[in-house]
């Protein structure tokens, strides 16, 4: 029988959390970053219930498109049916259960298993079973193909981003996403395209960027981007200016009206006009947030010219793989007079060098910042974290989210 998370937490550990004045709360201990046996509770009992983001839909772009990948250690086949549809399969034969696909492919109009050859359509349906009774159609005992098609999982795409609900019992996606399809639905971003595409691991555990949702971190971590704390609060009354919200599978960080407006263009490397903006479909009153978060993996960035989702996907407690993509308004990324001012975007999303160890750039900074918060979860004082009332109240909500998914799942 598997411990519970509340006997492998502790009740000292979870009340700590829950205080309700949140300077006296405590984050959650070092452990739960590190040991293997809370990334295998999180595999078996919270990924499984929630829409997890695992890739992106420009990633098979065309018809018969095919991309291996793994989620909670299960693989899994990401593809592009023939009717356009984006699916996702077990990625495990029907016969002896061996892998059907190992590595992308374009331009296939069906799946052969390496193993016996049991061919199977883009929608999963058994098409062959060659000489499975000796005969080259299997004419004599034909298996039955009704039921041993390629299992599907659960999978929906909103902007762009391909989510998976493993055990097929969340809610409807829009439902789960709720406010945050609230937050964006003025906004055309289905019709952006794909203009770059990163991909690195990095050596922290999936749980530190969910709890990077604040801004407090901004001035010490992204030099040349967010460089001025009078950008971030108002130095006489000590009130940020961001509103942070937590609501539901959503966190969201919003400009308030009160930002001065003097901070865009102070910055060589803003990006902006003169892009093509992000079209607006709907009037909205409020100024939308800009810096949005899907529990439990996925970040999605929007301005007023490029929509910057990222999906994050455990390896190990310390290894994470970082799926980042941005986006564009239509025929922008192939359009020579924008190019250089997409480079000047990415070039603040990745550093001038576009590589992970040079540090430069809001993801290597933020991902490198993550690093040595793992680093510290050797040591015991790490089980001693604490939260700022003023800024980090998104950063208990999350840690709380984990913990209250994982006793919800238990007490089933
Ligand atoms: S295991 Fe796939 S055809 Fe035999
Ligand atoms: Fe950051």
């Amino acid at each position: 029988m598997t411990e519970s998370v509340r006997d492998y937490l502790g009740e000292a550990v979870i009340k700590a959390l829950r205080r309700p004045v949140l300077d006296d709360a405590r984050g959650l201990p070092a452990k739960v970053y590190t040991d293997q046996q809370f990334l295998a509770m999180e595999n078996a009992h919270l990924f499984p219930s929630t829409w997890t983001g695992v890739a992106f839909a420009s990633d098979v772009p065309q018809p018969g498109d095919v991309m291996p990948f793994e989620l909670c250690g299960i693989p899994l086949i990401l593809l592009r049916g023939e009717d356009g549809q984006v699916r996702v399969f077990q990625n495990v034969c029907r016969h002896r259960a061996t892998i059907v696909v190992q590595a992308p492919l374009t331009a296939q109009s069906m799946l052969k298993c390496p193993y016996h050859g049991w061919v199977y359509g883009l929608d999963g349906a058994l098409i062959a079973t060659p000489f499975w009774d000796g005969t080259a159609d299997s004419h004599r005992l034909p298996v039955d193909a009704s039921c041993n098609g390629l299992v599907a999982v659960r999978c929906d795409v909103w902007n762009h981003v391909v989510f998976v609900n493993l055990d097929g019992k969340a809610l409807p996606l829009l439902e789960y996403l709720a406010p945050m399809q609230t937050e964006l639905e003025h906004l055309a971003i289905d019709e952006l395209e794909v203009g770059h595409r990163e991909e690195w691991t990095f050596n922290a555990n999936w749980k530190l960027v969910m709890e990077n949702w604040e801004v407090y971190h901004h001035v010490w971590v992204h030099e040349g981007v967010f460089d001025r704390m009078s950008d971030e609060v108002d130095l006489r009354t000590g009130e940020p200016y961001t509103d942070m919200i937590a609501d539901g599978n959503a966190l969201l960080l919003r400009y308030k009206a009160s930002r001065p407006q003097t901070w865009a263009r102070r910055r060589p490397n803003v990006p902006g006009q003169p892009l093509p903006p992000v079209r607006q479909v709907a009037p909205r009153e409020t100024p939308h947030s800009t810096a949005n978060a899907v529990l439990p993996n996925t970040t999605v960035t929007i301005n007023d010219t490029a929509f910057v989702p990222a999906i994050y996907l455990p390896i190990a407690p310390g290894k994470t793989l970082a799926r980042m993509a941005w986006y564009f308004a239509p025929g922008a990324a192939q359009d020579e007079r924008f190019r250089p001012h997409i480079e000047k975007v990415l070039d603040r999303w990745l550093g001038p060098t576009r590589r992970f160890e040079d540090k430069g750039g809001i993801r290597p900074q933020d991902h490198h910042c993550m690093e040595l918060q793992q680093r510290a979860r050797s040591s015991p004082v790490a089980d001693d974290v604490k939260f700022s009332t003023t800024w980090e109240a998104n950063v208990r909500y999350f840690q709380d989210w984990v913990l209250r998914r994982l006793e919800r799942v238990e007490e089933v």
